[in-house]
């Protein structure tokens, strides 16, 4: 067990970290300086606040939210800030509109407790996880006040702390605890949690050995509800695939991925699929891969190079409705070769961010009939249904 500073305040000092700077007030955490009266060495203009919260308001109505955040940024007369100051800018850069997503609340062993401040989500930056990716990450879906699959997902979270030699700030019951009470607090119904294990802050070296306080995060985003998923191109990445030992892995290292991502969208494609090190077909930036093949079996690539979805297990085992009523003649996961995969009748991605999509063209290969599948649009209706209605051991309601 690591050793976790007693207070948020305790916390806050020992890594210069701030705690509760909105001037909004928390009902979480008590007032930074309350806590921290000296932190700082020189304060920037007085009326900086006012003047920048005010252009910053002006700028956010416009239709260039960029604007904003560049009032905040004037090189040539860079401030020294004491830290209600800087908490006061991280209000503004919050309310300039520079993010596209709610974030609901945040949980931080580092402070020690909940806060639903935006502008407080904020991590130390001698973390390891920031400056050596020295962390890994697991996410869980939140419908209808429950949350999915999330037993699932803290299996892989802890084996993926493991395989990165990470120890636990606390033991998985706790953890889970936490991951409730971070969604409960945040009163959202519909949207994600995420959350990593970090070897946590001490210093910038390599070695993970200064560091006393093992962390974890977690932050709970809205979003709307799930729209019907549309077909959508793929194309093979050019980007190297991460070797096992680190595909398997749910690390913070996503380079590759967003790479991969991003050369999709740039040949106008969903995203890139992986081939791995003999040629088969991997998976994609942050999915899995399946196809039904003409003899009507789900194929799946195996999991031993790849990253074991948690939504790609869970299809298999509902996909065994659609043998039993006979749209599938069988299950199986082995290597899929390239053109195998071209050809199958449907090819899917499979994740727990978009569930089921189906895929209509693979590079300059139409799909099947180039049409959404059948079998695709039942695996993304019984996944929706197993998340709206499934058995407790995929569904945890949160008492809010
Ligand atoms: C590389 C990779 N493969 C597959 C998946 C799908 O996993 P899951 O279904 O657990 O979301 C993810 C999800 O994050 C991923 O990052």
């Amino acid at each position: 067990m690591a050793n976790i500073p007693a207070t948020p305040a305790a916390a806050a000092v020992a890594t210069g970290h701030r705690v509760s700077p909105s001037p909004r007030s928390s009902p979480c955490l008590p007032r930074r300086k309350a806590m921290l009266p000296s932190i700082g060495a020189a304060a920037g203009p007085p009326s900086w606040s006012s003047r920048g919260a005010a252009a910053v308001a002006r700028a956010a109505t416009g239709s260039d939210k960029a604007a904003a955040a560049r009032t905040i940024i004037n090189p040539n007369n860079v401030p020294v800030l004491s830290f209600s100051e800087v908490a006061e800018r991280l209000d503004t850069f919050q309310a300039s509109g520079a993010r596209n997503q709610n974030y609901m609340a945040m949980y931080s062993s580092i402070f020690g407790g909940i806060t639903k401040d935006p502008s407080a989500m904020v991590i130390p930056i001698d973390d390891h996880m920031v400056h050596r990716g020295h962390g890994v990450f697991d996410t869980a879906a939140i419908m209808d006040g429950h949350l999915y699959e999330l037993e699932q997902h803290l299996d892989r979270f802890l084996r993926s702390a493991l395989m990165a030699k990470i120890p636990l700030p606390f033991d998985r019951s706790t953890i889970r605890s936490i991951l409730i009470q971070t969604v409960s607090a945040s009163n959202c119904t519909q949207g994600s949690l995420r959350y990593w294990l970090s070897v946590g802050p001490g210093d910038f070296q390599l070695s993970s050995s200064g560091c006393a306080n093992p962390a974890l995060y977690a932050v709970v985003i809205e979003s709307p509800s799930l729209q019907v998923p549309a077909g959508c191109k793929v194309v093979t990445s050019s980007i190297p695939i991460k070797s096992p030992h680190f595909a398997v892995m749910k690390s913070v290292n996503y380079l590759p991925n967003a790479l991969t991502k991003v050369e999709g969208e740039e040949n106008g494609a969903f995203t890139s699929i992986w081939l791995d090190d003999e040629g088969f077909v991997a998976e994609g930036s942050n999915m899995n891969v399946g196809f039904v093949t003409a003899d009507k079996e789900l194929l799946m690539p195996c999991f031993d190079k790849i990253l074991s979805g948690c939504t790609a297990k869970r299809v298999l085992t509902l996909a065994e409705q659609l043998v039993a009523d006979g749209r599938l003649s069988g299950i199986i996961s082995r290597n899929v070769s390239v053109q195998e995969g071209k050809s199958a009748d449907e090819m899917m991605l499979i994740g727990s961010g978009i569930l089921v999509k189906p895929v209509v063209q693979w590079d300059d290969q139409i799909i099947g009939s180039g049409q959404e599948g059948p079998i695709a649009q039942a695996l993304y209706g019984l996944i929706l249904e197993d998340m709206r209605s499934g058995p407790p051991s995929v569904r945890i309601r949160i008492p809010y």
